[in-house]
């Protein structure tokens, strides 16, 4: 093994902990993969990826020798000095995070005695380190070091994030211990910020609420495009030129949602209302978010009136494409609110079969293909841009739906093609709309 090669833990195997471990395995460290969870073990033993992310299970299989897979925490302490952990910090009814699976493993870690360095990947909040490294103190546990070094990767795009960063932050007590994570991440060339704990856990939370907050900005400047007659998505262009703006993270639509964005930014409002200040900021980026979705069910019923008794259909449910993550999607308030209108809610997603995760959408008919959702129904939004919805042959469409109202959440059809179909088309902030002759609704009836 060259002398840059370690032997590296990683704790917890979601998202961000199996992406690290096997990007890890692919730089050629050794990587021992832990998680509680003897499923999700066996399966990745069996050589079964128990999530869907592009790329990953080439790399596994590539980088088979350097991975393997325990459930046993004498196990890892045995093996590895450096412990990643990667489990997830979901939030807590108080809107804080939910940090016990992070306390748990810091227990598990710490009373089994010997030197550890532990590297914290899991997006925790600022003053998590100083609280962790107080408490072993506290605890008489000595040699046990910390380092925050926060994920940065986006899902659908997570190995090519992880490989090829835009930078690598390690917030260290010590300087050796940031030298030593810095190490394991030699071969990929980008730029090391160098910092302090509580510096490197506030750059992940700033650098997602930020990214909310430009969301949230483009989706108001989208409303505000439809009451002038300007088109969001060449106003994103011309701003987006503008290299102190920047052309990312400014396409309008229904909203953010995921794992991250929401709970994130959720845990900055509240870490800084814990210590007496009120980001204001914040509360707008949040409800802005959440009025977005709300929008869209108001201009469904603009289109065909009243919903009790339509049949709508959601193209889309998981938060955003490639990936097949529900959480917080927008589809799920969505759904729930049609149904609660009274409407009859058929969907369509190619990573969510018909008959699953009947938890989040109990009152949805899953179909097996696009084309089977939009049967029969009034109107149809895009919640999701999967690739397959933007090649939908839209005559076809038009022949299976009985209405002809097309809400496209992602600004991510063709217009014009929807046009030529008979299809009625309406963006978020576009120009491009348009109405199907005899329609709309007047606004009494609309409602
Ligand atoms: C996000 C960040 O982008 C990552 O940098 C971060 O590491 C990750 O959270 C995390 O904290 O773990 P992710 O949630 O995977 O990554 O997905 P994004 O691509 O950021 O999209 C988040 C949501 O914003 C999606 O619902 C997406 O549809 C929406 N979005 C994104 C927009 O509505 N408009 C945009 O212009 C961009």
């Amino acid at each position: 093994m060259p002398q840059t090669q370690r032997s590296v833990g990683v704790v917890g195997v979601g998202y961000v902990g199996l992406v690290t471990a096997v990007c890890l395995a692919h730089l050629g460290h050794q990587v021992v993969c832990l998680d509680v969870d003897e499923a999700k073990i066996e399966a990745l033993r069996a050589g079964r990826v128990p999530i869907y992310e592009p790329g990953l299970d080439e790399l596994i299989a590539g980088a088979r020798d350097h991975l393997s897979f325990i459930t046993s925490y004498d196990e890892l302490c045995a093996s590895c000095r450096i412990l990643f952990v990667a489990v997830d910090t979901p939030p807590s009814p108080s809107g804080d995070a939910d940090m016990s699976r992070v306390d748990r493993v810091v227990r598990d870690v710490s009373s089994r005695g010997g030197e550890r360095l532990l590297v914290m990947k899991s997006t925790v909040p600022v003053g998590t380190g100083e609280r962790v490294t107080a408490e072993l103190e506290a605890a008489g546990v000595t040699g046990i070091g910390y380092v925050s070094n926060p994920e940065f990767l986006r899902e659908g795009a997570a190995v090519d994030d992880v490989l090829h960063p835009d930078r690598i932050v390690i917030g260290a007590y010590r300087e050796a211990d940031g030298d030593e994570v810095q190490r394991l991440f030699a071969a990929i060339e980008t730029t090391v910020v160098r910092t302090t704990v509580p510096t490197a856990e506030m750059i992940k939370y700033a650098s997602n609420a930020f990214l909310a907050t430009k969301i949230s900005f483009i989706n108001e400047i989208a409303n505000v495009c439809e009451a002038v007659g300007a088109d969001v998505r060449s106003v994103a262009d011309g701003m987006g030129l503008d290299h102190r703006i920047g052309p990312y993270f400014l396409q309008a639509g229904i909203g953010y949602g995921g794992s991250c964005f929401p709970k994130d930014v959720q845990a900055l409002k509240q870490l800084a209302g814990n210590t007496g200040y009120h980001f204001q900021l914040l509360n707008a980026v949040i409800e802005v978010n959440h009025l977005q979705k709300r929008r869209v069910v108001g201009k469904l019923q603009e289109r065909v009136g009243r919903l009790r008794g339509k049949r709508v259909a959601l193209l889309g449910l998981t938060f955003k494409p490639h990936t097949d993550d529900l959480r917080e999607a927008a589809s799920i308030v969505l759904a729930a609110r049609l149904h609660a209108e009274g409407a009859l809610v058929s969907a369509y997603d190619p990573m969510v079969p018909p008959g699953s995760r009947v938890d989040l959408f109990p009152n949805v008919q899953i179909a097996t293909s696009a084309l089977e959702a939009l049967d029969g129904v009034d109107a149809a939004i895009v919640v999701t841009e999967w690739p397959e919805f933007i090649e939908l042959d839209w005559n076809v469409v038009r022949e299976r739906m009985r209405g002809r109202h097309v809400i496209d959440g992602r600004n991510a059809l063709d217009a014009g093609r929807l046009a030529a179909a008979g299809l009625s088309y309406d963006g978020i902030g576009t120009v491009d709309d348009h109405v199907v002759a005899g329609e709309p609704l007047t606004s009494n009836e609309a409602r």
